[in-house]
């Protein structure tokens, strides 16, 4: 199996394929979603909920995600290595992320994710600059769950609309070739991805017209016992191995049958 690099999702992008990523914590699942012919595994800090039993991403460190990072790279070959930069470990300065984000290269990942709009540009910058590819994070970022108010969806108002518009295309001049965009309405999500150039906009509780979408592991196989969210189905459901529901998962991105408008804002 040949590495999905940035020039296949540049491809893939311009044929109107969309990209099918899921978070992924470990070799075995690494396998099997490779097997099912996931693009791209996300190493999310989302560990923190569903490997940890934490209540917030929040206390998940830089060791935890290259422990991580290096267990799932151990475990494919083909799908494209996004880890996430934890809170704490890339907001000081641009010379913290790239300190940070050297420890999760070593570790396996193929780029690296960080939370934050247009403020984030700067450092976006100074790691592409130097080598690190960069998926951006806007709309609900969990690591500011305290300062949001509780994971709720965003960009609703016009002013915040407007915001998540303009953060996008700053990130985007900096150089990210990738961001997530979760919890916002999908027509906003639409016209985000419709203006993008360089950049692939990954989805998550943002409708069905996003470049690609991402969902937890955990969620879509309905192993995390907490609440769903409405923006995930059970692929489980009807499917007769955990294999066969990240098939289904593939080919329903594929198709463009997930998401459906219930899933969406
Ligand atoms: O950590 C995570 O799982 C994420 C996704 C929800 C995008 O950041
Ligand atoms: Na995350």
């Amino acid at each position: 199996l040949k590495a999905l690099s940035l020039f296949d999702f540049g491809k893939m992008r311009a044929a109107g394929e969309k990209i099918t990523m899921l978070t992924c914590y470990d070799a075995s699942f690494a396998a099997l979603c490779e097997q099912a012919g996931v693009d791209s595994l996300l190493i999310g800090d989302s560990l923190g909920n569903v490997v940890q039993g934490q209540t917030s991403t929040l206390p998940v460190t830089l060791e935890h995600m290259a422990y991580h990072t290096a267990c799932v790279a151990r475990g494919c070959k083909r799908p494209w290595l996004i880890a996430d930069l934890p809170f704490g470990s890339y907001q000081e300065s641009p010379q913290q992320a790239l300190r940070s984000a050297a420890v999760l290269m070593a570790a396996g990942a193929h780029m690296v994710k960080l939370e934050g709009g247009a403020y984030m540009a700067e450092t976006v910058r100074f790691l592409v600059e130097r080598g690190i590819p960069v998926c951006a994070h806007i709309g609900l970022t969990p690591q500011a769950v305290f300062q949001l108010g509780g994971y709720r969806i965003q960009g609703k108002t016009e002013d915040s609309a407007q915001q998540l518009l303009n953060d996008a295309s700053a990130l985007e001049q900096a150089g990210a070739a990738m961001i997530v965009l979760e919890m916002v309405p999908a027509a906003l999500a639409s016209t985000l991805s419709a203006a993008r150039s360089s950049m692939a906009t990954i989805g998550i509780g943002a409708g069905a017209d996003t470049h690609g979408q991402v969902l937890v592991l955990h969620d879509m196989l309905n192993i995390y016992p907490g609440r769903k969210a409405r923006f995930v189905r059970n692929f489980m459901h009807g499917a007769e191995s955990i294999e066969a529901a990240l098939r289904s998962y593939v080919q329903s991105v594929k198709n463009g049958s997930f998401p459906a408008s219930e899933h969406s804002y």
